[in-house]
């Protein structure tokens, strides 16, 4: 029996930055204190066991024959086959699966069972793969194997993650700038505990729309129109189409001003972005829903609360607020019991400390 190895990766919340991955444009994530984690051992066969204490049964499948079955173990199968397709030549494992990433919330759960698991079984099989490329394969596995033609942004959060930082990341060059939030800020996410079943379907249409306005653009992606551009030549789009452009291009600038604002420790105004970007998601890009408004018209009522926002694809999962440190648990207690009045839902809130990216955890 070959020695255990365990992996980790972190979810993530998104301060500001919605939809604009796939754009080539601007994010500005940090990963989450929560993770999923991957024990792994190696086999002498071509064969991979899953087992993950979140789902029921045992998954078992052939490295020589990787075929989407429309579970979850989708992801873990989805990586395996983007890993021997670029060349590494993988070993058959045992994997046991656990995490404390609330699932289908919109807190990247997959990537981060896509990036340690990635990272597992690459490691098992003696390979070092270069973060970028990581994160580049786990987000192919997601696109192409899944069936979600999701962006880069949560693989590369889950690979380059830093402790008490949150990345501004360009999804075009794939540079990034770490920023640190000060320390009497801290981040809460609230989770409104609904998902609406159109999140596949109606994700990957909003991005057939900033495809269709990238081409009236003739521009490769939205993130090459400013908002001069935008006003100035968009007048040929159909209303819908020219909504969602209106959201990327004014969302990629909110991201560049909400970095300058933290730079100079203006915690106002990176709030009033936040309270912009989710307008703007919930008007012009319409990727929110009830729930998640009235989240962030209940954090607006309290004191000590900057911004809030819906974090993440939207129909559903949890918004993401700029609160006061000292004033967090009584903001907390406030927004569980108006969001469990006005829903009947318990809600669930967790402080984010900003944590690091992808590892092994060493015994
Ligand atoms: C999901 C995708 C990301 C990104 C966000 C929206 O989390 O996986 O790539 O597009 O939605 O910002």
């Amino acid at each position: 029996m070959s020695a255990v190895r365990k992996f980790r990766a972190p979810g993530r919340v998104n301060l500001i930055g919605e939809h604009t991955d796939y754009n080539g444009g601007f994010v500005f994530p940090a990963a989450l204190d929560r993770a999923t984690t991957v024990c792994a051992a190696q086999r002498p066969d071509r064969k991979v066991l899953v087992r993950s204490l979140q789902y029921p049964g045992t998954v078992e499948f052939d490295l020589d024959h990787i075929v989407r079955q429309g579970d979850w173990a989708d992801y873990v199968r989805g990586v395996a086959l983007q890993l021997e397709l670029a060349g590494y030549r993988l070993q058959g494992a045992n994997l046991e699966i656990d995490g404390d990433v609330p699932l289908g919330a919109g807190l990247s759960s997959s990537a981060a069972l896509e990036v340690s698991t990635a990272l597992a079984l690459s490691s098992l099989a003696g390979h070092r793969i270069p973060r970028q490329e990581l994160a580049l394969l786990c987000q192919r596995a997601e696109s192409e194997f899944v069936g979600l033609r999701c962006g880069i942004m949560d693989q590369y959060i889950a690979c380059f993650a830093q402790e008490g930082k949150a990345l501004v990341i360009d999804c075009r060059s794939l540079e990034s700038r770490a920023v640190a939030l000060p320390p009497q800020l801290c981040l809460m996410i609230c989770n409104t505990m609904v998902r609406h079943e159109l999140t596949g379907s109606e994700y990957n249409r909003r991005r057939e729309d900033c495809e269709a306005a990238a081409s009236y653009f003739g521009v490769p992606a939205l993130r090459d129109i400013d908002l001069k551009n935008f006003e100035r030549y968009s007048g040929g789009l159909e209303d819908r189409i020219r909504r969602r452009c209106r959201h990327v291009v004014t969302e990629n600038a909110r991201v560049l001003a909400a970095e300058k604002s933290l730079a100079a420790g203006d915690a106002q105004e990176f709030g009033r972005l936040m309270v912009e970007s989710h307008a703007s998601l919930r008007d012009d890009f319409e990727v929110s829903c009830p729930e998640l408004d009235l989240m962030v018209e209940l954090a607006l009522e309290c004191q000590g609360v900057y911004g809030a926002r819906m974090t993440g694809g939207g129909f559903g999962g949890c918004t993401v607020n700029l609160v006061e440190a000292h004033q967090a648990a009584a903001i907390r207690e406030r927004i569980a019991q108006q969001y469990r009045q006005r829903t009947a839902i318990q809600p669930e809130i967790y402080l984010c400390l900003p944590s690091a990216g992808c590892h092994e955890v060493l015994a």
